[in-house]
């Protein structure tokens, strides 16, 4: 079976929703616009929903023909976009200067939109279909927000189902494994104290550009001898800040600023507790003070095998067997679903939209690149994968 022929009929009307949806493209917590525009939907179609979850999030709840299985399922589209200048020149393009959805939110919004309405005209399940239009994605803990606001005591589920577009597959493939399939993300600082000075006399000095120097070196080692090889993890640092300008002075401080990426709860915990015990000692050695701040932002995306059971017999369908590929490999990104499924048992998912022969054109261009651009072609795809979802897990005949 290929997409669900009554929302591959639907694609130009779901097309127009993710356009207007990218012209009026807004960042974490001000995602005014999408709320107004699937809260108008929800009301036209009569759905219950909640506005307000997490400042500009929305729920709502459609009931099958039947009920009586007791389960449900949540689906989740991510509404915010980056600050980003956009770049494409699409009659379509931002208007809102500054602001772009170069990530494709807007196409997981009317993705879900697109399956909302189907699942509401057709009600072809036993069961509930919670939809979760989450916002701030993107460094905003938007996910971690709504749990903390009572999503799932509210609407409680067993499972929780998302996606992401992925430039680099083809359209008509889907990926995804059991495990871990994004990274957490993590976010350190380091203030290196030391004593600034004449460069000429540096026997005066507690030269932190050296220190912050043996710094960065020693935190290298994290990954190559503390972590286990079985396992995955990038410690980065991104930035070194010290100094003035001037060629002859030593300065009093130094900054070292960067990210921890890992698949894992228990190799995050590792990796900050031996950065501390490195920064702790080099510090002692060299008499210097350090401040250290670790920041935990991201859970890791870790799908759990029941979910994944579910996800590849629903992307089967929509893009057949051949098409799905289950052991996907995952990468070091980063994405807020991983919150979600701390909480339940469920899969997030890729969905190719990459273009062959033709990698300059928008959809093939990476994420959060200001040439980049959703592509309308798969609209009928994540709709019916959402859709397939509802129906395979909570059929109405048994
Ligand atoms: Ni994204």
């Amino acid at each position: 079976m290929p997409v669900i022929n009554s929302i591959a009929d639907r694609k130009d009307e779901i097309a127009a929703w993710r356009q207007e949806l990218h012209r009026n493209a807004q960042t974490k917590y001000e995602e005014v616009y999408a709320g107004d525009l699937i809260a108008k939907k929800l009301e036209e179609w009569g759905i219950p929903h909640t506005r307000g979850f997490a400042k500009t999030g929305i729920v709502a709840t459609i009931e099958g023909q039947k009920t009586d299985s007791g389960k449900a399922i949540a689906l989740r589209a991510d509404m915010d976009a980056l600050d980003i200048q956009e770049r494409t020149g699409l009659p379509y393009a931002s208007c809102n200067e500054g602001k772009m959805h170069a990530c494709g939110h807007d196409g997981h919004m009317a993705s879900l939109l697109g399956a909302t309405k189907y699942l509401n005209e057709t009600k072809n399940f036993n069961g509930k279909v919670h939809l979760i239009f989450q916002p701030a994605e993107e460094g905003g803990s938007g996910a971690d927000k709504m749990i903390e606001e009572g999503l799932f005591k509210k609407f409680p589920c067993n499972y929780v189902f998302g996606f992401h577009n992925w430039p680099t597959l083809p359209v008509g493939t889907i990926n995804m494994r059991v495990g871990g399939i994004m990274a957490s993300v993590d976010e350190f600082e380091i203030i290196v104290k030391g004593k600034g000075g004449h460069a000429a006399m540096p026997e005066n000095t507690i030269d932190p550009i050296v220190i912050a120097s043996q710094i960065v070196i020693a935190l290298q080692t994290i990954v190559s001898r503390t972590v286990s090889p079985i396992d995955t993890a990038v410690v980065s640092v991104t930035n070194m800040n010290a100094g003035t300008g001037a060629f002859n002075v030593i300065p009093g401080s130094a900054r070292l600023h960067g990210t921890v990426r890992t698949f894992s709860n228990d190799v995050r915990h590792k990796i900050k507790e031996r950065m501390e015990s490195i920064v702790g000692n080099i510090s002692k050695a060299f008499d210097s003070t350090i401040e250290i701040d670790y920041i935990f932002q991201t859970e890791p995306t870790v799908n759990t095998a029941d979910g994944i059971a579910i996800a590849a017999k629903a992307a089967a369908l929509v893009v057949g067997e051949k098409n799905v590929d289950t052991n996907c490999l995952p990468t070091m990104g980063g994405e807020d679903f991983g919150a979600f499924l701390i909480e339940k048992p469920g899969a997030f998912v890729f969905i190719g939209q990459g273009v062959a022969n033709d990698p300059h054109c928008h959809s093939s261009m990476g994420l959060h690149h200001p040439n980049y651009d959703f592509n309308d072609e798969i609209l009928p795809i994540g709709s019916s994968y959402f859709a397939a979802l509802a129906e395979t897990y909570m059929p109405l005949e048994t």
